[in-house]
């Protein structure tokens, strides 16, 4: 696992964003894990920005997101689908067509996974995904407690996951999601963590400390050979 500190949220989001478009200039036809949330935020800020210079960024690029709500229509304010068309895909010369989100209002959950999984398969697997970091450590939305095998699947979120979300749902957080596996994530050929945030002390110290235990999902990362860990 290679670790990177950086003095500010500033700092971690332009070299997040270096890391992105280098992989995407080496590999035009990547297939990218993306995750939401307000850390990749500022990267993608900077990803937008560079692109808008030059022609072709996206054509060729895949993209599997690594959650979304259930029950939450990608045309929510909400939702993780609406998330990623404001923060990078109307923005970019992305092919929708290569865009993937979870649908959380599939009429068969268990089946919507297992199509999720197949389609990343599908696509060659995943070589770079980028994630962010829960406060409990969780990563996509794989809560404490998750085996490091478990595939993509239909989670119930936890008390304090919904409390971290409660600013785009007010009252009424969803209880579940469908959320990329860690075995899912851990077949990524490269895997690169954002870690930043004041309520994120904990989590990176414990990561950083290098106890892998299903208690804490993150540290499945040790178990993975080319982790880049971005940390303020
Ligand atoms: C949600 C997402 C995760 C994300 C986490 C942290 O739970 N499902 O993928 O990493 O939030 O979000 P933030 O970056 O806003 O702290």
């Amino acid at each position: 696992m290679k670790w990177e500190n950086f003095p500010d949220y500033e700092s971690l989001s332009a070299r997040a964003a270096q890391l992105f478009l280098d992989f995407i200039h080496r590999k035009p036809n990547a297939v990218l894990g993306l995750p939401t949330g307000r850390t990749p935020i500022g990267m993608y800020e900077r990803v937008i920005a560079e692109c808008s210079r030059e022609y072709r960024c996206f054509r060729d690029v895949t993209t599997f997101n690594l959650d979304e709500y259930v029950g939450i229509p990608g045309d929510h304010p909400g939702s993780y689908c609406t998330f990623m068309k404001q923060q990078l895909f109307e923005h970019v010369d992305i092919d929708r067509r290569n865009t993937h989100i979870p649908n959380g209002t599939a009429p068969d959950l268990a089946a919507e996974c297992a199509r999720y999984e197949a389609a990343i398969r599908a696509a060659g697997g995943l070589d770079v995904t980028f994630l962010g970091l829960g406060a409990n450590g969780h990563i996509a939305f794989n809560e404490p407690g998750t085996p490091f095998d478990a595939r993509t699947r239909i989670v119930t979120l936890t008390e304090s996951t919904r409390a971290a979300n409660e600013a785009v749902f007010g009252a009424d957080v969803p209880t579940e999601a469908i959320t990329m596996g860690i075995g899912t994530i851990l077949e990524s050929r490269s895997i690169v963590l954002l870690a930043s945030g004041s309520n994120k002390r904990a989590a990176i110290d414990r990561l950083r400390g290098g106890e892998v235990s299903e208690e804490f999902p993150a540290s499945a990362l040790w178990r993975h050979g080319d982790v880049t860990v971005l940390a303020t």
